[in-house]
């Protein structure tokens, strides 16, 4: 594949991860439950190791990473995120689909990369269903809390 659309789409999964990187460093300050919060840390931490990994591969091909250039429009994207966010028990919900939005941006992608960096970037994938995965489950925990709370 021609190495320019290879550093356009690895950009691309750059963008997304910077964009993740804000909205958690947002949200943990939001999120009053310590445990949800210490996540949402931790998430932001993968985040920000994925988007080393995806700069590191764009420079190696010879280009330029998006970090700079690409930053009034992702910063107007993160605003309205964090604007649309309906307070703390819909906080979840909603990080979940953005995270949810993130793994489909690497689906779409992943058959336009190459074998070397298809196998790089499952991994992040890989990475980011656990976030998927943690989500879910702290949802469902939630709930039940709830239906308790409600039963008693
Ligand atoms: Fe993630």
């Amino acid at each position: 594949m021609e190495q320019e659309h290879l550093i356009d789409t690895l950009n691309e999964l750059l963008k997304g991860e910077q964009m993740a990187i804000h909205i958690y460093s947002r949200t943990k300050k939001l999120q009053e439950d310590a445990q949800v919060a210490h996540m949402l840390a931790r998430f932001e931490q993968d985040h920000k190791l994925h988007a080393k990994e995806l700069t590191k591969m764009v420079k190696e091909l010879g280009g330029e990473p998006n970090a700079k250039l690409g930053m009034p429009g992702l910063m107007a994207n993160v605003m309205s995120f964090i604007n649309s966010l309906r307070g703390p028990e819909h906080l979840l919900r909603q990080v979940y689909d953005g995270e949810d939005k993130g793994v489909n941006a690497y689906l779409e992608r992943l058959e336009k990369l190459d074998p070397v960096h298809q196998a790089k970037v499952k991994q992040m994938l890989e990475e980011d269903h656990n976030h998927l995965k943690w989500f879910k489950d702290r949802m469902e925990e939630e709930k039940k809390e709830r239906r308790k709370q409600i039963l008693h």
